[in-house]
């Protein structure tokens, strides 16, 4: 579906891996320790869909455990899982084997405590901006008055910039702004856990720096677990505390992880200039397009 994307030119042919000590290295291996207990722990999972040709071994154990708080970034190749991944964290599909725990709770259903952000806006396009997040809040907040969804409601219209079309439908809205609707929509309702399957790849660069900037600040001002594939790696870089790269399918699983480790709050232009961020991209390109080079990616 995709191709990765990134901001410059820079040939496969022409990325050096970076050398490192294993102790200087960013790459940190994969520890699961069943003696302690994590915020969010994928533990083992493997899925295998039946096909027409037979078994198809889509993730094969994958283990990954994040604190609360933290801003994670999936990349990978087109198909090789991370949406798959994703949704069984959400919920919307289940494990063939592993499992996955909130909390020490394992999830086996869609939960208020995770709300998912898909590229495509997935807004009631008959209903307004506001009628869109109202809905999510009033299945949240069953038992709270009208004045207190409606306050909810407009509150979070408000922290995406969007008091001025609350009253529009999403035919009316850009790309940009229906996205701000989808994110106020999920923040609205206080998720533990905010997944979002590449929530600015419908838009254009301009719009989608814009909506990662306004992202992070409300992130920041309003913190929960995220969980966010991208296939732009410096949107990875710019956002995430750490980025998970995958292993082509099938049987894909976590080939490594980044640790980011620029300071917050983030100023763009400082932390693209910065030689780790030279290192950290160059690192990534070499797993992506040389170790785990994908015939489309490269076309
Ligand atoms: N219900 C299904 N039955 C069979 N195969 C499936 C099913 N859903 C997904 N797949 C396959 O599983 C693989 C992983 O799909 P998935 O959508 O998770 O990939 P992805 O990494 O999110 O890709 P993209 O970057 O293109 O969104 C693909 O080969 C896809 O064809
Ligand atoms: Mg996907």
């Amino acid at each position: 579906m995709n191709a990765l994307s990134t901001t410059d030119s820079s040939s496969p042919s022409e990325i050096s891996r970076p050398t490192s000590s294993p102790t200087s290295s960013p790459t940190l291996p994969q520890t699961p320790s069943p003696m302690t207990s994590h915020f969010l722990e994928i533990d083992g999972i493997s899925k295998i869909y039946p096909t027409a040709k037979g078994s198809y071994t889509v993730l094969e154990d994958v283990n990954l455990t994040i604190d609360e708080g933290e801003f994670i970034c999936l990349i990978g190749h087109s198909g090789c899982g991370k949406s798959t991944l994703l949704n069984m964290v959400a919920g919307l599909n289940k494990p063939t084997e592993g499992q996955i725990l909130l909390k020490n709770q394992r999830i086996t259903e869609p939960g208020p405590d995770r709300m998912v952000i898909f590229q495509n806006y997935s807004l009631l396009p008959w209903k307004t901006a506001y009628e869109n997040v109202y809905l999510a809040v009033e299945q949240v907040y069953k038992h709270r008055s009208a004045q207190e969804k409606k306050d909810i409601t407009l509150e979070h219209l408000e922290l995406v910039g969007l008091t001025e079309a609350i009253n529009k439908k999403p035919s009316q809205l850009s790309g940009g702004m229906k996205q701000r609707v989808a994110i106020a929509r999920a923040l609205a309702t206080r998720p533990e856990v905010l997944i979002m399957d590449e929530p600015f790849g419908a838009l254009d660069p301009i719009t989608r720096e814009e909506m990662q900037e306004e992202l992070v600040n409300i992130w920041e001002t309003h913190p929960s677990t995220v969980l966010m594939i991208t296939h732009d790696l410096d949107e990875a870089l710019f956002l995430a505390d750490r980025l998970v790269m995958m292993t082509n399918g099938p049987s894909a699983n976590i080939g490594e992880i980044l640790e980011i480790p620029f300071p917050r709050p983030r100023n763009r232009a400082q932390v693209v200039e910065s030689p780790k961020y030279r290192e950290l991209r160059n690192h990534a390109l070499d797993f992506l397009f040389r170790r785990f080079a994908h015939d489309d990616a490269l076309e």
